[in-house]
Order: structure tokens, then sequence, then C-alpha cells
């Protein structure tokens, strides 16, 4: 009987596991939403259809750096042939000035690593 009851008791903690795993990362989502706001959103608009001074971050993970079409880059941005992994993002946010010299993005030194994970869960949510 007992056996059964802890067998029944695993079952369920293991069912319950991807749930929490996926409410973890809505709540992630939601504080690098709430970053992203804070930090990034006056200059970039998270889809490609709204107006937005810098390219719009639609898709930004995995993307070809300086490939939104018809926008104004730097020569910098534009000749780097870098492409937006999850690590160059990370030292963009970090120092985006001290990675690509020449950028006319303003300075943004979000240091944090926390922060910089929310920020960038934040955006793959928002790339295909
Ligand atoms: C004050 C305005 C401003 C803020 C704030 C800002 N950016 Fe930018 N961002 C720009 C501009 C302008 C560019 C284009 C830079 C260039 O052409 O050199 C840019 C470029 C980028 C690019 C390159 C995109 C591409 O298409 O290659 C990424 C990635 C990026 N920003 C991420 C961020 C993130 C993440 C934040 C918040 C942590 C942020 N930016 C905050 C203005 C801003």
């Amino acid at each position: 009987m007992d056996i059964i009851r802890h067998t029944a008791a695993i079952a369920l903690a293991v069912l319950a596991l991807p749930a929490l795993a996926d409410s973890f990362d809505t709540i992630k989502v939601e504080a690098g939403q709430k970053l992203f706001d804070a930090e990034c959103h006056r200059c970039h608009a998270p889809n490609s259809t709204d107006p937005s001074y810098g390219p719009s971050l639609e898709n930004v993970v995995g993307r070809g750096a300086g490939t939104v079409a018809d926008y104004d880059y730097s020569t910098a941005l534009a000749a780097s042939g870098i492409v937006w992994t999850p690590a160059a993002l990370r030292a963009w946010m970090e120092d985006n000035t001290g990675f690509m010299p020449g950028t006319k993005m303003r300075h943004v030194g979000i240091e944090d690593p926390t922060v910089q994970d929310f920020i960038l869960t934040y955006l793959e949510s928002i790339s295909g």
C-alpha cells in the first residue's frame, strides 16, 4: 500500500515538474519584458510594425547584425558581420560601445548577468 502511495506521489511530482519549469519561464519572460521596457523600449520596438528609433528587435536572436531592411545603421554595425547569438547580446548589453567602437547606440552598461539573462529570455520570446 505504502509503495503505491509513494509511487503515486513520485509520479505526481514528476508530472508537476514541467508545469513548474513552464511557469518559471513565464515569470522570466515577464521580468525580462519589464527590464526591456525600462532599458531598451524607448529606442527599440519589440515588433517590426511599430515605428522605432533604433532597429526593431523582433527576431533579433540568431539574426545577422545590421540586417533590418531600410534601417540606417552605422558603418561599424553594418560591416561587423556578427550574428546576434546570446553571448554577443550579453556582451552588447554589458558594454556595446566597447564591444563595437563606432556604433551609434549610446552606451548601455547592463553588467548584472541576471538582468542580462532576463532581457535575453524576453528577446528569445520575441524571436522565431
Ligand atoms: C538611446 C537609444 C537606445 C537604447 C536605450 C538602446 N538601444 Fe539598442 N540600438 C540603438 C541604435 C540607434 C542602434 C543602431 C546602432 C548602429 O547602427 O550602430 C541600436 C542597435 C541595437 C542592436 C543591433 C540590432 C541589429 O539589427 O543589428 C541590438 C541587438 C540592440 N540595439 C539591443 C539593445 C538592447 C537589448 C537594449 C536595452 C538593454 C538597447 N539596445 C538599448 C539605440 C538604443
